[in-house]
């Protein structure tokens, strides 16, 4: 198909773009000049009390976040921290606190079944398409650990996004050459399904596990909810629902299921009818490429990511990541969703749930609200983009006992913040008028339905005025009921606003919220938990940037964890805070060019589960970890299985 024809079903999304030109106007009306005073805002980590209260009770589970029985919190941090000067030493293999011991779990590469090779990093004989298929996948990101009868601190099903690998980390070269160069790739993405054990004091995998599986971008998946239906979900190709991509982080639901929330997922359509090698620098690469109005909010662009994953300089590859090609003009919004997946049936399919919107889902800080109802706070991690909550329409329990999925069935909210320190949430719905009303500039209407809305819900969030943020990653609910919000940095934030204080945001800060309604409510109330730049003083140990991954544990810890560029020589890290204290110390440390994302943990908290995303940036003369230093062979993502020398718990 040469890119310059027009696609057949392009008028269906028409209308889309002359909202975002409204709406791109409209963006830059909302950003505020900061007027405020500095110390109504100061971010201090203030004491919040957490010892006089108490969470709402929850029979959700012993180990659902944000849902725990009322009990005495007590965030103390009792470990030696790693000292910058400890840290910066060698940046080859990573530091842990001298309280504290290290095992390295599920590499890439690793198999899943017997007679499935191991991929150890050789630079010269890579992994293939078929082995990737059977082994533990690249770019490792959100988990959660899934015990054995719900209680096991010994067993149990890690369930872990593969994020990304990077076409050179992955098939060392510069772009794919062969569907089958496209293959091992996309097999490396998606999700895994590991059982691991404990056996004589190491986890490992249990090999051949009927609950060992692997999700990736060609698994057959279905599509729940108000957009299960739509035709913005049906190409002309007439092809089945296939595949997750771009798994960043997750979160998990209280009947036991694995959330997977779909991010950069417009990285891997490209043109295939362009040069990707030189696409980068090609001025002309929008045009000629039957690009939406609306793939332009989802950046969708001509070049992608450099993935190539539909093809370059008039080789197709995969025709579903190919946007010349009309007949595959909708696959693009099959993405961008969150999935659930559940780890005790391997062969169902994974459920795409639409009334949870569509963005670049970092991930889903869960908890359950008034009612029962289950509540998943979730970032859409880009540059101005939104926070969101997801509300199930009743109890999930009752719901699930009718046949329901708590997830189809809801409310979803967009978050605007007032100057004032409390916030709306606005529920993006087709019965508002300001969305069911809106018209393009023919007069036509923008969104015939709920589900156009959900397709498109980053454009029906603009409509609603909700408040440009400076990246929003993860969310997670603590004991009390707050929630902490992880905004990473916004270098390009020109004017501050009231909860977006710094203007650029190189460093990120934390921000936490307070919902009105346990958790149900449309109002809530913010403030600054801390902001990154304020560790960075001369003397002060706390030092770190760009917070992504982090959890609120039972007792009122939160860890933080890194993704970005930090300061003083010190790698990205993952430390502790004590909110009531405001102390902070540094638990764990990466290596040169990884980032630390993921946790997982035993119902006991025994045994904590991080990981290192793409360690060296695959480069092996950086470092060669988890392998021993020789320059040579290539390192591999992996997970980190973090103890308490003393067998406490972690964090303690
Ligand atoms: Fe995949 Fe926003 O981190
Ligand atoms: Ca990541
Ligand atoms: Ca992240
Ligand atoms: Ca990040």
């Amino acid at each position: 198909m040469l890119h310059d024809e027009k696609p057949s079903n392009r008028s269906s999304n028409r209308p889309f773009q002359d909202v975002l030109k409204a709406n791109m106007s409209r963006r830059n009306l909302l950003k505020r000049s900061a007027v405020l005073s500095a110390a109504s805002f100061a971010s201090s980590l203030v004491g919040n009390g957490l010892n006089s209260r108490t969470a709402a009770a929850s029979s959700s589970g012993t180990s659902f976040a944000g849902s725990l029985i009322a009990q005495s919190l007590n965030p103390e941090i009792g470990f030696s921290p790693v000292t910058i000067a400890e840290a910066i030493v060698d940046s080859t293999v990573p530091h842990i606190s001298s309280d504290y011991q290290y095992d390295v779990l599920i590499p890439w590469g690793t198999p899943l079944e017997s007679g499935v090779p191991e991929y150890a990093g050789d630079p010269v004989n890579r992994t293939t398409a078929d082995a990737q298929l059977k082994q533990v996948g690249i770019g490792h990101d959100g988990m959660h650990f899934f015990p054995e009868n719900g209680t096991s601190n010994t067993k149990g099903v890690l369930c872990i996004n593969h994020e990304f690998g990077r076409t050179p980390h992955v098939l060392g070269k510069a772009l794919p050459e062969s569907v089958s160069d496209v293959r091992t790739m996309q097999h490396a993405h998606g999700v895994a399904c590991v059982e691991i054990e404990k056996v004589n004091g190491a986890w490992q995998v249990v090999l051949d596990s009927p609950k060992n599986r692997r999700v990736n971008f060609n698994t057959p998946v279905a599509f729940g909810g108000p957009a299960a239906n739509s035709p913005l979900l049906q190409n002309t190709a007439g092809n089945e629902f296939q595949g997750t991509v771009n798994n960043c982080a997750n979160g998990f639901t209280p009947w036991g299921t694995y959330l997977t929330c779909e991010e950069n997922f417009n990285g891997y359509f490209n043109n295939s009818q362009v040069d990707q090698a030189n696409a980068p620098d090609d001025p002309a690469l929008g045009e000629g490429s039957p690009l939406t109005g609306a793939d332009e909010r989802y950046g969708v662009t001509a070049e992608g990511f450099g993935y190539a994953w539909g093809g370059t300089s008039g080789t197709v590859f995969d025709p579903r990541c190919d946007t010349s090609n009309p007949a595959f003009v909708n696959e693009r919004n099959r993405f961008g969703w969150i999935v659930e997946i559940d780890p005790e049936n391997p062969t169902a399919k994974p459920v795409k749930r639409t009334a949870m919107g569509r963005f670049k889902h970092e991930g889903v800080g869960g908890t359950v609200g008034a009612g029962g109802r289950f509540v998943g706070y979730m970032g859409d991690d880009q540059r101005f983009d939104y926070c969101y909550k997801f509300v199930s329409q009743t109890s999930w329990r009752s719901m699930r006992a009718r046949g329901l999925s708590p997830l189809d069935y809801g409310k979803l909210y967009v978050a605007k913040f007032n100057d004032d320190n409390t916030g709306e949430w606005m529920e993006i719905t087709y019965r508002n008028p300001a969305i069911r009303d809106a018209v393009d500039e023919q007069g036509q209407p923008v969104f015939r339905n709920q589900a156009d809305v959900l397709v498109f819900t980053r454009v029906a969030a603009d409509i609603l005025g909700a408040t440009p943020m400076d990246r929003p990653e993860w969310v997670t609910v603590g004991p009390t009921g707050d929630c902490f919000w992880a905004m990473t940095n916004n270098s390009q934030r020109e004017t501050a606003d009231a909860v977006n204080l710094r203007a650029p945001n190189p460093d990120g800060y934390i921000l936490k919220t307070r919902d009105s309604g346990n958790h149900v409510g449309t109002t809530f109330t913010w403030e600054h938990f801390i902001f990154a730049d304020e560790t960075h003083a001369e003397g002060d140990e706390r030092t770190f940037s760009d917070p992504d991954g982090l959890w609120a544990d039972p007792d009122g810890r939160l860890f933080i964890e890194t993704d970005g560029g930090q300061q003083k020589g010190l790698q990205d890290q993952c430390l502790v805070a004590n909110p009531e204290t405001g102390e902070i110390r540094r638990l764990f440390v990466g290596v040169s060019g990884d980032e630390i994302t993921g946790i997982a943990y035993t119902p006991d908290r025994r045994t904590l589960f991080i990981n290192t995303q793409h360690p060296g940036n695959g480069d092996p003369t950086t470092t060669n970890f988890p392998a021993p230093t020789d320059g040579v062979t290539i390192p591999r993502d992996c997970t980190i299985v973090i103890t308490r020398k003393d067998g406490g718990i972690v964090g303690s």
